[in-house]
């Protein structure tokens, strides 16, 4: 197995802090419902919160889509849901990437059907070569190529989430 390092720990700590500012002022004044979408986006969650200097409340949220991604009007599987009732508050989603679109597009749609006073979503990674269904991303860390990317939230069979960096996996010389 080979990890060439793609997006290395200082440049996505600088992006992060970048992105917080933003949000801080865009938010200035406001309160801020941060929703974290598990597993991948723990990571980018923890790090871009810690930056946040506007008043925050978190929760985290486990949700997948059905369907193979060919499919535009995929259901949500909600496997951990939100306790908040949300109606009335700014509301900002977390996630690790988006790829097709299609997790992002009904998670969002879901979250809107709570009516919250405002839904931004603020996302890692965008990888535009793979979108099947455009997503507005307001917050986002890096566009990047269509690799297999590991690290920093993102797995591989599960593995690698806990990696500081972003890396292109290869699975060549595994043992
Ligand atoms: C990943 C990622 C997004 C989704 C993006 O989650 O966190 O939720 O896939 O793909 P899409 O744009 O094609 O819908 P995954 O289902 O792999 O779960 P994980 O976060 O637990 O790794």
């Amino acid at each position: 197995m080979a990890i060439e390092v793609y997006l290395a720990q200082e440049k996505i700590q600088a992006r992060i802090k970048e992105l917080a500012d933003e949000i801080n002022k865009d938010f200035a004044g406001k309160e801020l419902h941060v929703i974290g979408i598990l597993n991948g986006a723990f990571m980018f969650t923890a790090d871009l919160v810690r930056h946040l200097t506007i008043p925050v409340t978190l929760e985290f949220m486990a949700a997948s889509s059905y369907g193979d991604g060919t499919v535009s009007s995929g259901e949500l599987k909600i496997n951990l849901d939100i306790k908040k009732d949300i109606e009335g508050k700014h509301v900002l989603i977390i996630e690790d990437i988006v790829d097709t679109g299609l997790t992002l597009k009904v998670l969002k749609k879901n979250l809107e059907e709570r009516r919250p006073s405002s839904l931004k979503l603020a996302s890692f990674l965008f990888k535009p070569a793979r979108l099947e269904h455009p997503v507005d991303i307001d917050y986002l860390g890096f566009e990047i190529e269509d690799h297999f990317v590991i690290g920093y939230g993102l797995d591989y069979a599960g593995r690698y989430r806990e990696l500081p960096y972003v890396g292109i996996y290869s699975p060549e010389g595994e043992s």
